[in-house]
């Protein structure tokens, strides 16, 4: 249940109007307060003191109201009934939706031939707990994993690779696909090779320019670059996957990216000529975005670059036709950097001139940086950028340090689950725009607003309900406070997914989870339930609360792509 919409409904219904719904801070005077009175005033001709008077014995008719209460100016604290609360707090379950949105969701968008960086690890963590929550909404979602598959990289390790074994046959135009020679790339070196020929191209503008050869040629289907490009595919995608798996997020409904997409190009072109949208600009073709209105600059859309290859741009184009024609989404939302703002608002209003699709069926959802003490993205210690495999295995690294200094004893596998914890909690808990500091130290704390605090309090309350073999039914209780407040925010919860969903502010999920093991350990350590000197009817209403809290947490846990140990 959503209690506060519950309430909100059924005082506007009673009252024959809207008016607005507050959760106090302090919950002493109520559980809600509503400013019916003000809203109400001046259509009665009253001041809202004297209307109040007036609205209260209404109020107090409703089922769920234990006391209505003027404070101040004319605000209304209602407090709820015990039983009302007792009686419908319950696990969340998935919802279904009367208007179910479509929903494609672009995150993660690994790039083939270069290792996984920082950026990504927002992308997939922020995105999946957003497709993770429109799913538990009911809604229908497609995650596409946008893979960049097509375009200067490849061609750089490419040329890479020829520069190394220029006597392999791949190289040759008369190259005929199927004759492969016994060739193998070494995982751990593939991911050498863009950094290093993208550096070399910088000192060698022939070895650029060859390289801007290549993937004109590779886009065009040259079979021998395109034999050794299926070589280096496979390992990329082969990493990929561990990524995911070792992140934990869902897999992946497509793993199609540009290469996918630059199938639709010529789909796509003949819809922009026939629009006259493409225009020539030094020997690239480019889309007109800039409007009138514009007061930021607005550069123009490269539909190809000056040597006729395929651009990102492009195929970013060529993708949303696809997308239109696979799922024909309601929104299409991407996840990125920040910085790729400006590609995005290009691409739209491409999209919507070409009128493949409209404007306002797309989101962009910007994320910050991820950085270090000094404000500059984080580093490791040896200076280099840190990859996303690095950040894992720095919070790996910091929770072990922890578990030793506690003097626990706990196996790899768990220790891997709470560093990942560690981390996922600790990005959804920043609103996504923002650029963070990533202090292992800090976010692998068990105590404190951190990913291993929520997970200890889960397997707290899972060890106390394994004990306790069996929970019955909802018997005879006397709720105190703390059951109150905690069963107060377990119906909440809906609330805060719907609007976490609405305002795409995962980050809410992430703080209410935190309020949530607050409430439970200030419980567990009020009401004992397995001591012996406890009732047995006192011991089986706590068992109750406690595994609604515990599943409504595990809901919570499960959307943030977290896993609770067995033992912390
Ligand atoms: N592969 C790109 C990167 O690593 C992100 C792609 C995002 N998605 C898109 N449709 N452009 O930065």
């Amino acid at each position: 249940m959503n209690l506060y919409k519950y309430v909100s409904d059924a005082i506007n219904e009673k009252l024959g109007f809207t008016a607005n719904l507050e959760i106090p801070r302090n919950r002493e005077f109520g559980d809600f307060s509503t400013n019916a009175a003000m809203v109400g005033a001046k259509a009665a001709n009253k001041n809202p003191r004297e209307l109040a008077g007036e609205i209260l014995p209404k109020l107090q008719e409703l089922d769920f109201v234990e006391s209505a209460t003027i404070a101040g100016p004319g605000f209304i604290n209602i407090k709820i009934k015990d039983e009302f609360i007792l009686k419908n707090a319950s696990a969340p379950k998935p919802m279904k939706k009367q208007k179910q949105l479509v929903l494609d969701m672009d995150y993660g968008a690994y790039n083939v031939a270069k290792s996984l960086h920082i950026g990504h690890l927002r992308t997939s963590i922020v995105g999946d707990t957003f497709n993770r929550i429109s799913k538990f909404l009911g809604h229908k979602t497609f995650s596409w994993n946008h893979i960049g598959d097509w375009g200067k990289p490849m061609a750089l390790v490419i040329a890479w690779i020829e520069k190394m074994h220029p006597e392999l046959p791949y190289f040759r135009d008369d190259f005929v696909a199927g004759t492969d020679v016994d060739f193998d790339i070494d995982p751990m070196e593939l991911n050498t090779y863009y950094p290093s020929a993208s550096q070399f191209a910088k000192e060698n503008p022939d070895f650029q320019t060859h390289a801007q050869m290549i993937k004109a040629r590779f886009q065009d289907g040259h079979p021998g670059y395109f034999a050794l490009y299926e070589k280096f595919l496979k390992i990329s995608l082969e990493t990929m996957n561990k990524t995911v798996k070792r992140l934990n997020i869902l897999p992946f409904d497509y793993d199609l990216g540009e290469r996918n997409a630059a199938k639709y190009l010529p789909d796509v072109e003949k819809i922009l000529r026939a629009k006259n949208l493409i225009q020539e600009s030094d020997g690239a073709e480019i889309i007109v975005v800039k409007r009138d209105s514009d007061t930021a600059p607005m550069p123009p859309y490269m539909w190809t670059d000056s040597r006729g290859a395929d651009t990102y741009d492009s195929t970013d184009l060529a993708a949303v036709y696809c997308r239109k024609i696979t799922d024909n989404p309601d929104k299409l939302i991407y996840f990125t950097d920040l910085r790729q703002g400006l590609h995005f608002e290009q691409l739209f209003r491409v999209s919507e001139l070409a009128g493949i699709c409209d404007y306002d069926r797309f989101e962009h959802i910007g994320y910050g940086t991820i950085n270090g003490a000094d404000g500059k993205p984080f580093k490791t210690r040896d200076g280099n950028a840190a990859g996303l495999d690095d950040i894992l295995d720095i919070a790996n690294d910091a929770v072990r340090v922890r578990v030793i200094e506690s003097g626990k004893n706990l196996d790899d596998e768990t220790v891997s689950i709470i560093a990942l914890a560690a981390v996922k909690f600790n990005d959804l808990l920043h609103d996504v725009k923002s650029d963070y500091i990533f202090d292992p130290k800090q976010i692998t704390n068990f105590e404190g607003r951190t990913g291993p605090y929520v997970l200890y309090t889960a397997v707290r309350l899972n060890s106390v309900l394994k004990r306790a073999n069996s929970v019955n039914e909802l018997s005879q209780y006397q709720m105190g406070h703390d059951e109150r407040d905690l069963l107060i925010q377990v119906l909440d919860f809906e609330r805060t997914i719907e609007t976490a969903f609405e305002n795409r502010a995962t980050d809410m999920i992430a703080n209410y989870a935190y309020d949530l093991c607050q409430l439970i350990n200030t419980f567990y350590h009020n009401c004992p339930i397995l001591r012996d000197d406890v009732d047995e009817s006192i011991r089986a209403g706590r068992l109750y609360i406690a595994r609604i809290a515990r599943d409504t947490l595990a809901t919570a846990i499960d959307l943030m792509g977290l896993k609770i140990p067995s033992e912390m």
